[in-house]
């Protein structure tokens, strides 16, 4: 069989200030987030999750959703998006005027109750009712399936659930679903696996792949999703991330390394690489420790030393 040509552009939806510090201790003020999102904007980022409207008891780090959202520049092509899992949140996210509504669950039983405090039905529930509150508004509605490549509590998830609870949010007229791979359990034949059956048997449905580097292997997904025809991937500035709720949960794919790999696969992301890792810099300045990103750190691959200032190994 032909493998299909890899895509000419490649979007990416920064969760840095969603996915990746909701599991930050420490409050990362309004207005250092604000500048952050509007930094990345500067650097051409296009589409984010820039926080999330959930309980501010769940996740008190994004308690701040709706200043964040007042303070950020708007611009023309920018879509802001925002995580909400049911009602109350998608009518604090209507109200503070976003682009986009990513409602979400997990697709096993055991993250949803941990994650959501409710069962998987429950949450297909809270899902419909989002849905209709947000159809007609001219708000895009994104889908977001966790745990959808393994669950840290049940293992592998099986393909007719995905399938199943996939079919729920294109029938509730979702513009795209998001596979989650929450704790790094996505290997590429489980990735290839999972999108030939949803390309399969859910066409309509736009899929965009939100992989962690969890085992290493997070770009490694996102070139199999490549080779499979997807061309929207979730990352994370400076490669932070990970779910409070789920145990061994590390980093999202970096964005910063995922916009230099398409650089050297000839793929356009529309961003500045350069003044995109002087926003993971600044990250890493405000949370005050090294972070996982390694292309902010190593430069571009044709980053080049002068020669004089390399001690030689003098024998
Ligand atoms: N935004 C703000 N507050 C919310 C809310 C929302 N989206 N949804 C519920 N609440 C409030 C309720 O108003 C209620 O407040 P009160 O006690 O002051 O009246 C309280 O939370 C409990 O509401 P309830 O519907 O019973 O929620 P719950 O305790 O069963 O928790 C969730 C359910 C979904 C709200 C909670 O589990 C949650 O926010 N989870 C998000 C987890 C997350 O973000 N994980 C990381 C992303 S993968
Ligand atoms: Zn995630």
């Amino acid at each position: 069989m032909n493998k299909p040509a890899l895509p000419s552009r490649l979007d990416i939806i920064e969760v840095g200030l969603r996915d990746g510090i909701q599991n930050e201790a420490a409050f990362v003020p309004t207005e250092t987030k604000i500048r952050l999102l509007d930094a990345l904007i500067d650097a051409g980022v296009r589409r984010f999750e820039a926080t999330s409207f959930v309980s501010p008891r769940a996740v008190p780090q994004l308690k701040d959703a709706a200043e964040v959202l007042t303070g950020v520049k708007r611009r023309p092509g920018v879509i802001l998006g925002v995580l909400a899992p049911n009602r109350k949140g998608v009518e604090r996210a209507l109200a503070a005027e976003v682009d986009e509504v990513a409602v979400f669950l997990s697709a096993s039983e055991s993250h949803n109750l941990k994650n959501l405090n409710r069962s998987v039905a429950r949450s297909l529930e809270d899902v419909r009712e989002a849905a209709s509150l947000v159809r007609g508004s001219g708000v895009l509605l994104k889908g977001a399936i966790a745990t959808a490549f393994g669950c840290p509590f049940e293992g592998d998830i099986s393909l007719d659930r995905i399938e199943q609870i996939a079919g729920c949010f294109a029938e509730s007229g979702f513009d795209s679903l998001t596979l989650g791979d929450t704790t790094g359990m996505a290997t590429p034949p489980v990735v290839r696996a999972t999108v030939e059956r949803l390309q399969a048997r859910l066409p309509q449905l736009k899929l965009n792949l939100h992989f962690h580097n969890t085992r290493g292997i997070g770009l490694v997904n996102l070139m199999e999703g490549l080779s499979l025809g997807v061309t929207s991937y979730e990352s994370s500035l400076a490669g932070i991330g990970g779910c409070p709720f789920a145990p061994g949960a590390t980093g999202n794919i970096c964005t910063e390394d995922t916009v230099h790999l398409m650089q050297q696969l000839g793929i356009e992301t529309g961003i500045d690489l350069d003044k995109l890792s002087a926003v993971a810099r600044e990250m890493e300045r405000v949370l005050g420790r090294q972070l996982p990103g390694q292309v902010m750190r190593a430069g571009p691959r044709l980053r080049l030393y002068p020669l004089e200032e390399q001690a030689a190994a003098v024998g």
